[in-house]
């Protein structure tokens, strides 16, 4: 080790400088460098023999080796940075993204009550109907007095009705503190009554959204989802609400279904009806459209006069009928879930099993499920 001399170290940076040329890749080239500069490679050691030169020797050695350690260092870092630029030069040919591609799994699922409440759009708007919307909270008048609740009728309670603190500058008492007061809607027929006081006959919506009622046990929620249906004109008949509605299930189900109208009662409509679809039970699935068993879907009926007269349409003129049904009941019977509380815990391995792939839409072509 003492007789080294410059020209071994030439010998030395000469073979280091191949060796680092030939390192393939980032790891080959740390070996290369443990090898020559870490705590015990070839150069580190040699620096180590200095000690024990002469010190003519060590004039001469020293700053050589020194030259030697730079330079191999310098070597590394140079084909170090090559390599790095080689391998994001990889990374980048190969993970490129082509955004023209269509999209891949996606991770989110359509809930199945957005999906139901697509279906029902598509359905009815093929029926020539649009989409109407009403406020979450909604006032007296429009939840229930123009909707024929006659002011200190039971049907008001019969709705357990979320009613909203006042605000304190409301009068509190009096038939003002009524007609001010503000309420979560509970259910979707105020938007009938917006919609005949803002456009003019005729009229052919379904109003989809959210409705509240205090109610909570396996098959009723706080919070649950209707589907309002308003047609208005000057010839419209109960025959019309017949078949709009036994259309409507027929598609809603993908199957004929056997339909049955019960005599019923709501403020709003006369007469009223209650419409039944038949159905049986195997185990613990439920088919619709088979069976001895009826089962109550939807509220119906021709619009009261006084609900038109409410809204400024002449009843003489102008009839119409009006529906409304329950979305998250609907959705479990066409799906199979059987518990209505589950649909509102917003736990994402049931998500995963009942949503819906947020890329197909439901059409009538294509099917719409
Ligand atoms: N609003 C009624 C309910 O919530 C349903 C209904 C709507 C009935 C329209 C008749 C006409 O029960």
């Amino acid at each position: 080790m003492s007789h080294m001399s410059p020209t071994d170290l030439d010998t030395l940076r000469t073979d280091f400088a191949a060796r680092i040329d030939q390192a393939a890749d980032l790891r080959a080239l740390d070996d290369v460098r443990v090898a020559a500069l870490g705590k015990k490679g070839e150069i580190s050691l040699l620096m180590r023999g200095l000690g024990r030169m002469s010190p003519e020797e060590k004039t001469v050695m020293g700053p050589a080796l020194n030259g030697l350690k730079t330079d191999v260092a310098a070597l590394i870092e140079a084909r170090k940075a090559a390599l790095e630029d080689a391998a994001l030069d990889a990374a980048l040919a190969s993970e490129t993204l082509d955004m023209s591609l269509p999209v891949g799994r996606p991770q989110g699922t359509l809930h199945p009550v957005q999906q139901v409440m697509e279906e029902m759009a598509v359905i009815f708007s093929d029926m020539g109907f649009s989409v109407a919307e009403g406020p979450d909270i909604e006032d007296d008048f429009h939840n229930f007095t123009a909707l024929n609740f006659p002011p200190s009728h039971p049907a008001r309670d019969m709705h357990d009705t979320f009613f909203m603190v006042p605000e304190p500058s409301q009068n509190s008492s009096g038939s003002d503190a009524a007609v001010g007061q503000k309420v979560l809607r509970t259910h979707t027929s105020p938007v009938q009554i917006r919609t005949m006081m803002n456009q003019k006959p005729p009229i052919r919506i379904i109003a989809p959204g959210r409705t509240y009622r205090c109610d909570s046990d396996q098959t009723h929620t706080p919070m649950f989802h209707q589907v309002e249906g308003l047609v208005i004109g000057e010839d419209i008949h109960m025959g019309h609400l017949k078949g709009c509605l036994m259309d409507f299930v027929s598609a809603f189900f993908e199957t004929d279904v056997d339909v049955r109208f019960r005599p019923h009662h709501f403020p709003f409509t006369e007469p009223s009806a209650e419409m039944d679809v038949r159905y049986e039970r195997d185990g613990a699935s439920i088919k619709i459209g088979q069976g001895n068993d009826w089962m109550e879907i939807l509220g119906c009926g021709m619009v009261h006069p006084h609900v038109l007269s409410a809204c400024g349409l002449d009843p003489d003129q102008y009839q119409g009928f009006a529906f409304g049904m329950g979305v998250d009941r609907l959705a479990m019977l066409k799906y199979g879930m059987p518990d209505l509380r589950d649909m509102f815990a917003g736990d994402p391995r049931w998500l995963g099993h009942y949503g819906f792939s947020p890329l197909l839409q439901a059409s009538l072509e294509s099917g719409l499920s």
